[in-house]
């Protein structure tokens, strides 16, 4: 198996503020484990999901990803080297829009293609204006060029940032709740669509999802992570005979089975998480009931077993 992307027991730990309030004890600055030594591997042109309760890591797990964060211990590789930072290897597209209020659709595309092309040659406007069109085209925004983003609808919006994503000509699509503000129809009408440009593209895609018939429909593989610290649950291999011929896949029995399975899996995990529910973090970014932080990750390991 070719790994595209390969995280090694990779530990990601935040330093976080004792509680307002917390005992004389309690007063130095806590350690909170987000992921815990996750291991896993995503095959070079694979589409997978991932799936686990709040706040179980799935965005520090792509923040690493994209090199917008640093692991506390163990490795993350893309193409076997070590990720340092940002690249335009790989994308990211958020839950919100992100898009330039002042630029049209066809700006906000290219703006990945400002800076030099992949061959280090910079495109003149003209070039930019006709390659964002043909990302337009794809994501099915052909003649929207000239749209500023309130003219557009939410999906149509996603729609943009996508193909500004895609732009870029990454490798790697890293997708965070992309669809979750949509409404139903939309939703499935983008899931669709992602997979159709998956299989034209042929790009490496990490999506994370709440959605468990998302996870299932678009993923390859569901990887389910654990409530926190997050770790390696278990990865579902999706496979639903004669996809393509299929019209109503959701009602296949090889896809309720899956679902089913992934339910289960999450359901366990969202349990825990939720009679942790007390010791999540404060949105004044306090911690009350995690370990200090000189007592690392296997204090809050012993918290989610006790929880
Ligand atoms: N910069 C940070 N500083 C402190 N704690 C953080 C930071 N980023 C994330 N966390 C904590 O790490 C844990 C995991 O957060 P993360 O955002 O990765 O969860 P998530 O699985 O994406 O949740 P959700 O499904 O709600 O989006 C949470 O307890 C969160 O509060
Ligand atoms: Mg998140």
């Amino acid at each position: 198996m070719t790994a595209k992307i390969s995280l090694r027991s990779v530990t990601r730990q935040f330093v976080v503020r004792p509680a307002r309030g917390s005992k004389a004890s309690a007063k130095e600055p806590t350690t909170l484990t987000a992921l815990h030594s996750l291991s896993l591997d995503v095959r070079d042109g694979e589409f997978l999901t991932l799936v686990g309760p709040s706040g179980s890591g799935k965005t520090t797990l792509l923040d690493l990803l994209a090199g917008l964060s640093t692991p506390t211990s163990g490795e993350v590789l893309v193409d076997g080297r070590p990720v340092t930072g940002p690249g335009k290897d790989r994308a990211v597209v958020f839950q919100q829009y992100a898009l330039f209020p002042w630029r049209t659709a066809s700006a906000n595309v290219s703006i990945g293609l400002e800076g030099k092309g992949p061959d280090g040659r910079k495109l003149n406007r003209r070039e930019r204006a006709a390659k964002a069109s043909e990302y337009l085209k794809l994501v099915g925004l052909a003649g929207f060029e000239d749209r500023f983003p309130h003219e557009l609808s939410g999906g149509m919006k996603q729609r943009v940032a996508i193909a500004r994503s895609l732009a870029y000509e990454p490798d790697v699509l890293l997708m965070d709740e992309p669809f979750a503000a949509l409404d139903a129809q939309t939703r499935e009408q983008l899931q669709d669509e992602l997979l159709r440009i998956w299989r034209a593209t042929g790009k490496t895609i990490v999506f994370i999802t709440h959605g468990i018939d998302e996870a299932v429909y678009l993923g390859q593989r569901v990887a389910v992570l654990s409530a926190r610290p997050g770790r390696l649950k278990e990865i579902v291999d999706v496979d639903i005979p004669d996809r393509d011929g299929e019209d109503d896949i959701r009602s296949h029995p090889a896809f309720v089975e899956q679902r089913h399975k992934v339910w289960t899996l999450l359901h366990d995990e969202v349990r825990l998480a939720q009679d942790a529910g007390h010791r999540k973090i404060l949105p004044d970014g306090t911690a009350p009931d995690e370990a200090p932080a000189a007592a690392g990750t296997h204090e809050s390991t012993l918290e989610r077993s006790a929880a």
